[in-house]
């Protein structure tokens, strides 16, 4: 059909056609909030590249929880910044640590909120990578136990569900066998299974001080090049147990996003970083862009591409605007 049998303008003419026609709805259910858990009371220190974001100790963690609980945010993912950090990243799988103890106050005061804790090394180690170092190499399969243990100590201070953002081959599987060896069988995993090794991480890196102080991530983080690796290595996980799979960044991977949707029938979700949201922020602060508008179009974008759930910075003040 076409012009002037079919005019596609028809059907935009009103509000009431374009809602009945929108193929794509971004709702709270699909929001994931990170937060960045410190020690002491009171704390709320601003993280400048992320305005709005903060590291918080578990007092005010509490609070910005239960704002998005009470807004409908289904979870939040805890990152943890500890007092220590040594070579084998011990504070990572600590009893008594940032993270195991965030995570038990939280399911304490607000059960109802899912807490999804990352796994990884590089904020507890004091080289700043994700694994084991020897020498100048990052060790994988001595990293497995490591990142395994972390898991297990998170799901016994009550973590709902587990998400390893290291990108060691084989950790998937390390950790859903110690999780069913300790009883833990119904903790699903959401494994960060194309993570990118992006510039895109900055702000991040600066808010939880986990930078590497040598070399960079490209040894295990994936070349931003490729797709069919993408592929593989999300087969990978979900043949070694992952419930849930992840694709991160978000912006510049949406065709990442798109092609593992069709490929995989497990739920997609994809992480808008830390450096997407400050360009917004910083665009937004600058009077260039309608930064409230720009993050709806973002999200539902990412949506649009696959994703079932996306983490996001802005899971608040998106969830603020599609209750409103
Ligand atoms: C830790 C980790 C990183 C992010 C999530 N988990 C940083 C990195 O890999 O260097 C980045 C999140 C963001 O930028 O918002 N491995």
């Amino acid at each position: 059909m076409l012009f002037p049998d079919y005019r596609p303008r028809r059907l935009r003419q009103n509000d009431a056609f374009r809602r009945m026609i929108r193929e794509t709805k971004l709702s709270v259910d699909d929001l994931i909030l990170p937060l960045f858990a410190v020690s002491g009371k009171g704390v709320k220190n601003p993280i400048d590249s992320m305005p709005g974001h903060y590291q918080l100790s578990t007092d005010n963690l509490i609070k910005t929880s239960k704002k998005a609980y009470e807004l409908g945010i289904p979870a939040v993912m805890i990152f943890g910044i500890p007092d220590r950090k040594d070579s084998l990243a011990t504070a990572a799988y600590a009893k008594d640590g940032i993270v195991q103890k965030a995570t038990s106050v939280l399911k304490d005061k607000i059960p109802g909120l899912a807490v999804i804790t990352d796994v990884c090394l590089c904020q507890y180690t004091d080289h700043g990578h994700c694994g084991v170092v020897d020498g100048q190499i990052i060790d994988n399969d001595s990293t497995l136990d490591l990142l395994a243990r972390a898991a297990l100590s998170h799901v016994q201070a009550g973590a709902d569900m587990v998400a390893p953002s290291d990108m060691m081959d084989g950790r998937v599987a390390e950790i859903r066998n110690i999780l069913d060896e300790n009883d833990f069988s119904n903790i699903p995993i959401m494994s960060y299974a194309a993570k990118y090794c992006s510039a895109f991480y900055g702000p991040f890196r600066h808010a939880a001080d986990s930078a590497p102080k040598f070399g960079d991530r490209r040894t295990y983080q994936m070349d931003p090049a490729n797709a069919l690796e993408a592929i593989r290595e999300v087969t990978m996980d979900v043949e070694e147990g992952a419930d849930i799979i992840m694709v991160k960044p978000a912006l510049p991977y949406l065709d990442i996003v798109c092609r593992i949707r069709e490929e995989i029938d497990l739920p997609v979700a994809a992480y808008n970083v830390s450096g997407e949201y400050a360009m917004i922020k910083a665009a937004d602060k600058m009077g260039w862009i309608d930064g409230k508008k720009v993050m709806m179009e973002t999200l539902l974008g990412i949506k649009r591409a696959g994703a079932d759930i996306i983490l996001t910075y802005f899971a608040i003040e998106a969830a603020e605007e599609l209750i409103t």
